[in-house]
């Protein structure tokens, strides 16, 4: 992974003189936002009630701590969720600094403890397999180290840096959303070959194809964040009044 313009020069501040972007330039955010939102109203709402009997995913007898690491990572990754939307929105980052600088701390001070710490703890009792347990335990590494790495810039004000790390852990967290729509790809890819390879057996399929899309929900996101930082950086922006 390279940090293309991590120079170790310190580097000033963000500039405040670019106007702000018309939303027609950030035609993302408004389907990132609608997806994210969908995403939560399908994924959370089975654990509002704390029942182990309504997850989603199997949950082992032991550890005894298991549902309650795995219901503060969701509750948590439901905050995240909603800072990643208003952490990536030029909008609110340009009009509103302060809310950015606010919601920012709120991520990683509340992300660490409450979502990467419990995802690092569940992850490698994934019913999924090894292979699950991996990728799991792997992301979990990584978005915890993406973070503190992006708070530890921003504290030096060194924000070219910052932001480069803070897009790579909001790619991360984004995976979990992507992850639902991969599994669908990816079995809808292989429901013609289900006699064959699974003898039938569409369950077979599903838990064999977790861990795949398990592994590329994070992987793809975060290559298309490294493609963004090398080829599609922002150019400089020439102010709307010249
Ligand atoms: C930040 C990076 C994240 C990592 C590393 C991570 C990791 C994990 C792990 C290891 C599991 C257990 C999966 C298994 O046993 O197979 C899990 C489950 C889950 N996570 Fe995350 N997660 C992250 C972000 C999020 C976010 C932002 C949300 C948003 C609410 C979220 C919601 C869930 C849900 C709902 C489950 C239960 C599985 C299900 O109901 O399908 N996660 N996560």
């Amino acid at each position: 992974m390279t940090t293309t313009t991590a120079s170790s020069a310190p580097e000033r501040g963000p500039r405040r003189t670019r106007p702000a972007p018309r939303w027609w330039e950030r035609p993302w955010i408004a389907p990132l936002a609608l997806f994210s939102l969908v995403f939560l109203l399908y994924s959370v709402p089975p654990y509002l009630a704390l029942d182990p009997a309504r997850a989603r995913l199997p949950v082992p007898d032991h550890p005894s701590w298991y549902f309650t690491a795995l219901v503060t990572h969701i509750f948590g990754g439901t905050l995240l969720t909603l800072l990643v939307i208003v952490q990536v929105w030029p909008w609110v980052r340009r009009r509103y600094p302060a809310v950015h600088r606010w919601s920012g701390r709120a991520y990683v001070l509340a992300g660490v403890p409450f979502v990467g710490v419990p995802a690092l703890l569940i992850a490698p009792y994934s019913g999924s397999g090894a292979g699950g347990q991996v990728s799991n335990t792997v992301w979990a590494v990584l978005w915890l180290s993406f973070t503190v790495a992006g708070y530890v810039m921003a504290r030096r004000r060194r924000f070219a840096a910052h932001r480069e790390w803070m897009l790579r852990s909001f790619a991360l967290v984004f995976g979990i959303a992507f992850n639902r729509v991969l599994l669908i790809v990816l079995i809808l890819v292989m429901l013609p070959r289900v006699d064959t390879v699974y003898g039938g057996d569409v369950d077979a399929m599903g838990l064999a194809l977790g861990p795949a899309s398990g592994f590329l929900s994070w992987i793809i996101p975060l290559l298309a964040v490294e493609w963004w930082l090398k080829y599609r950086r922002p150019r400089r922006r020439v102010p709307r009044s010249a």
